[in-house]
């Protein structure tokens, strides 16, 4: 196997907002490493405010680590020019939370699927072709093209935010909470979704929740993250089935077994 993603040591400091930090900031995420295998779903799992979303920005260098090394297909993201950086971010895409502020209200559905690839420079014929077949393949139609984000719910948003990732041909996609503010019921139809189109496009997903029965639904590994540290990481069944970490216990005792919701 071939990994993807290797993070050695990430650590994230944000700047101090409170004053017992305020001498040397808030270490959210501390001396983070892992791998993800190509081709292979890699779940993040951890309670609200471990870091999740603040370790995800910074392995697409979004926000940058404080320290710690981000290698991606074997390149050390922070030796890259800014310019190399962008070329390289095409292929890794996030897909975040909450679809209502991913997507611009001003902008068609259209509009704001085609703007990466109109700063790359594909005709217009090719654009419209390539986002009506996307727009096909997250089951919302090609007719929809010309619509505006609030005509659609939010389930249907999401739904054009994947296919928007889409349309930049990555091969990492980092899913930050994909499913957690839409209805139980159509979290179901968005998981299935987004499995599918890792099988048809040979996707390498890094798939964050705080829901440990849906990361072991969609993961083949998963790394558990307590106050900015990975407490424990192991292949899901392994995992699920003899957690060594106290946190990971807890966490599987808080939950039904299981992911029937899903099924
Ligand atoms: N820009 C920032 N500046 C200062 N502190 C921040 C910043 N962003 C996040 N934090 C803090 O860092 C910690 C980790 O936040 P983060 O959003 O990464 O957690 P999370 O695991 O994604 O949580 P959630 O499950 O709620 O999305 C929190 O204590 C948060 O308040
Ligand atoms: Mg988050």
């Amino acid at each position: 196997m071939e990994a993807l993603i290797v993070c050695e040591g990430v650590t994230k400091i944000h700047p101090p907002r409170s004053l017992e930090d305020r001498a040397r900031g808030f270490k959210a995420v501390d001396a983070v490493s892992f791998s993800i295998e190509k081709g292979s779903s890699f779940g993040l799992v951890g309670e609200s405010g471990s870091g999740k979303t603040t370790l995800a920005k910074a392995i697409m260098y979004l926000d940058p680590p404080s320290s710690g090394s981000v290698r991606y297909r074997g390149i050390e993201l922070a030796s890259l020019s800014a310019r190399a950086l962008r070329a390289e971010r095409k292929r890794m895409q996030i897909v975040f939370q909450d679809p209502h502020s991913s997507l611009d209200p001003r902008m068609r559905v259209q509009d704001s699927l085609a703007e990466g690839l109109v700063n790359l420079g594909v005709p217009r014929a090719e654009r419209e072709r390539r986002v009506a077949r996307l727009l096909d393949l997250v089951g919302m139609s090609a007719s929809n093209a010309a619509r505006y984000p609030h005509e659609f719910s939010t389930g249907q948003r999401q739904r054009l935010v994947i296919a928007r990732a889409l349309t930049m041909e990555p091969d990492f996609l980092i899913l930050d909470e994909p499913v957690s503010n839409l209805d139980v019921s159509i979290q179901a139809q968005v998981i299935n979704l987004l499995n599918d189109i890792k099988r048809e496009f040979g996707l390498t997903y890094l798939f964050i929740s705080h829901d440990i029965n849906l990361v072991a639904y969609m993961c083949d590994n998963i790394a558990v993250m307590y106050k900015g540290k990975i407490v424990e990481q192991a292949p899901t069944l392994r995992l699920l089935s003899s957690p060594q970490n106290e946190y990971t216990a807890v966490l599987l005792a808080a939950t039904p077994g299981g992911a029937p919701h899903l099924m």
